[in-house]
């Protein structure tokens, strides 16, 4: 078994998202609720870099930084230069190669601290950064982070990841029925004034308590019929085949809105993704009920072979999609802080 990472459905894993910790600083009512007072487990960035040395020489060309917040992670600036420094295994025939590519390196944060670290995360090589926003009223926002003036801090935060050129800088809005949803116009406004992409996303079953109802999803027909009804919309052309968003933008050009509707439009069968958590399990789907511990086969002093090939035969048991809405759905057996979305 040479060659890039492949599932048993052939899809190719070129797409790797590591939670570098289960920290954070905010309390996103449909993220933390419950968990107050948990264990934190988080391993030395020496560790992570490890193995995602191990994914890179597997064919993995995309790398995202998320948590918790990775942002209070000591350590990152360096961290992000080393995964500056890494290149792509394979040519794009599929060739392996010595002198690959760079990788694409992306973060995604809650912006609480990235006014400061904006700048010096680029200068060590970081491509792009995605912003948790949910809302563009201050006070909306600060109810769901619980948060006193996290708006600003985070606002500034955009702006200057902008500036510095982490971009094109995206925003993810996840929705809840009742709780933000008032937000969609405006964020249609806040995309073509501030010159960010604005992702809406449906809300899934991940929370570690059980607020998700089908009734809190807001789906993807109902956004564009909200935010057509202000001004016309008009689809843009997927990046890619395993693109999570569908594109769009407003007539005049100006603006961009991404719809991520894992829900009522699933799009496993084109996924490229697999996740490593913060403490340093192998998680093949976001709605996994359970994980594999490659850290431990590494503390326990497995070598560069066995260690790939454990990862190959992870990947092989990858599923082929989620449940969400079916009779019989379980919850993950793990949340969002520790997956890192
Ligand atoms: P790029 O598109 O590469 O810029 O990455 P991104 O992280 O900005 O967006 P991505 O589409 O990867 O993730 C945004 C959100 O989509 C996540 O926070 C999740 O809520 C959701 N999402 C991402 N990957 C998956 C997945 O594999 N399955 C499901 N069900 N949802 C996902
Ligand atoms: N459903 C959809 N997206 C979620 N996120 C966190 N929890 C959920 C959920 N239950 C998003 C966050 C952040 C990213 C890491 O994942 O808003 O943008
Ligand atoms: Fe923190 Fe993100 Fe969860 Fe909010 S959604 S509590 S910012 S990890």
């Amino acid at each position: 078994a040479e060659g890039r990472l492949r599932d048993k459905f052939g899809r190719a894993i070129t797409d790797l998202r590591i939670s570098i910790t289960d920290r954070c600083n905010y309390r996103c009512v449909y993220c933390r609720t419950g968990n107050e007072g948990a264990q934190y487990s988080e391993l030395p960035i020496a560790d992570y870099l490890r193995m995602i040395r191990l994914f890179v020489s597997l064919g993995v060309e995309k790398l995202r930084l998320t948590g918790g917040e990775p942002l209070l992670r000591a350590g990152l600036v360096e961290m992000v230069q080393e995964l500056a420094g890494m290149r792509t295994a394979f040519l794009p025939d599929g060739t392996p190669t010595t002198n690959g590519l760079p990788l694409d390196l992306a973060l995604t944060t809650n912006g609480h601290l990235l006014e400061g670290l904006a700048e010096p995360l680029k200068r060590a090589g970081l491509n792009r950064v995605t912003v948790s926003m949910d809302a563009v009223d201050p006070n909306i926002f600060a109810a769901i982070t619980r948060v006193p003036r996290s708006y600003e801090k985070v606002l500034a935060g955009m702006r200057r990841a902008r500036e510095v050129g982490l971009g094109p800088v995206k925003v993810n809005c996840v929705l809840l029925r009742g709780f933000n949803d008032s937000q969609i116009e405006a964020f249609g406004e806040f995309s073509r004034r501030e010159g960010v992409i604005v992702r809406f996303i449906e809300f899934m079953p991940l929370e570690e308590d059980r607020t998700w109802k089908p009734e809190t999803v807001v789906t993807m027909d109902e956004i564009v019929a909200r935010l057509n009804a202000v001004r016309p919309l008009r689809e843009l052309p997927p990046n890619a085949a395993s693109e999570t968003a569908k594109r769009f933008t407003f007539n005049d050009g100006i603006g961009e809105i991404g719809i991520i509707a894992p829900v009522s439009r699933p799009f496993c069968g084109h996924c490229s993704r697999i996740r490593l958590t913060s403490d340093g399990k192998i998680r093949t789907c976001l709605f996994s009920q359970s994980d594999h511990d490659l850290e431990g086969l590494m503390v326990r002093g497995g070598t560069e072979d066995d260690l790939k090939a454990y990862i190959r035969q992870v990947v092989m048991r990858k599923e082929e999609r989620h449940h969400i809405g079916e009779a019989g759905f379980e919850k993950p057996s793990r949340s969002m802080v520790h997956i890192g979305g």
